[in-house]
């Protein structure tokens, strides 16, 4: 330990981007006797991230910074994150962890837990821990059903409660390389989202499946198949939801499929000028739009370690 610290020097940083995603598909297959529900999706990373830098100190404090006060709590899952790592590695390692936060929190978006895989690989690095692929997956799927997609980033395929990855070929389609998001002024939890489902939102997977065959094949996939078992429930039981959807419409987008448990919407576009002309008649509307692209973060800096295809 002592000969350890000698060569891990107290101020050493490193910065990561850490990217939101969305979900292409989401098939709610069933309620598991966990409580949690058995799903099959599509999740693919796009830019717009959180910017986390993280510090080595030299004493054994872990400190949360963000440029959201209310986020620099205990339950930051980026300050969660490197607690678990400590606790499972049984080091005592100090961090500085700083956090400036852009992606929309609770909006189905995945920010918190794309926060956690980054602390997970910058920690692991930062600490010159040596944990397995395995392991490292284990402890993002203690942190939550998300966060082992973003050990990976990309495109890829989730299955179990979301935490089983298999990373997709990057073939995004160039006719949706434009991705408008819009974030309805609202919170939503997860749990409350997957609570309310009923056995009509379930489905067989074969939405997913029909998704991935089409990619893999460099199709573009059916509209119809875009389908997200939460969505239902989502625009009837928040009217600002459905507005935001119609609004969508109303202004040109071919579709609007939620993200995740929302209340993210996206929609797709091939073509910059469109896009933006979109982008800025929401904007005038007074909604919290984003224009992003599809990313692949192992070019970039988020993926420091590389983990192997399942
Ligand atoms: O895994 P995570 O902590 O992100 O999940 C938050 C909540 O969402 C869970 O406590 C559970 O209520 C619900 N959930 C679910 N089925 C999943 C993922 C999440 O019911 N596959």
């Amino acid at each position: 330990m002592a000969m350890q610290w000698q060569w891990l020097q107290p101020g050493i940083s490193c910065t990561v981007r850490t990217y939101a995603k969305i979900n292409l598909t989401l098939d709610v297959l069933g309620r598991r006797s966990d409580g949690y529900h058995a799903l099959a999706t599509v999740m693919q990373t796009v830019d717009l991230y959180d910017t986390l830098s993280f510090t080595l100190r030299d004493d054994e404090q872990v400190r949360l910074v963000c440029t959201q006060p209310e986020l620099s709590t205990e339950t930051n899952l980026a300050l969660r994150a490197a607690m678990v790592l400590r606790e499972y590695t049984g080091q005592r390692y100090g961090a500085l962890i700083e956090l400036q936060k852009r992606i929309p929190s609770a909006a189905g978006l995945g920010g918190g837990s794309s926060d956690a895989a980054a602390a997970l690989l910058a920690l692991t690095r930062l600490w010159r821990l040596s944990l397995t692929s395995e392991e490292l997956l284990r402890l993002a799927a203690s942190l939550g059903s998300d966060v082992p997609f973003f050990l990976y980033g990309g495109l890829a395929l989730c299955e179990g409660r979301g935490e089983l990855v298999t990373p997709l070929p990057s073939c995004w389609p160039a006719e949706w390389r434009w991705l408008v998001l819009l974030k309805p002024a609202i919170s939503v939890s997860t749990a409350s989202v997957f609570g309310a489902l009923t056995a009509r939102d379930y489905s067989d997977g074969s939405h997913t499946w029909a998704v991935c065959a089409a990619l893999r094949e460099g199709r573009l996939p059916d509209l119809a198949h875009l389908y997200n078992g939460l969505e239902r429930g989502v625009v009837e039981r928040y009217a600002a939801v459905a507005a935001a959807r119609a609004a969508l419409l109303e202004a040109g987008a071919a579709f609007v499929r939620l993200s995740g448990s929302g209340p993210t919407l996206f929609t797709a576009l091939a073509h910059l000028e469109e896009a933006q002309r979109l982008w800025l008649r929401l904007q005038e509307q007074g909604y919290e739009v984003y224009l992003t692209q599809a990313i692949y973060p192992s070019v970039e800096s988020l993926t420091l370690l590389s983990l192997p295809a399942r």
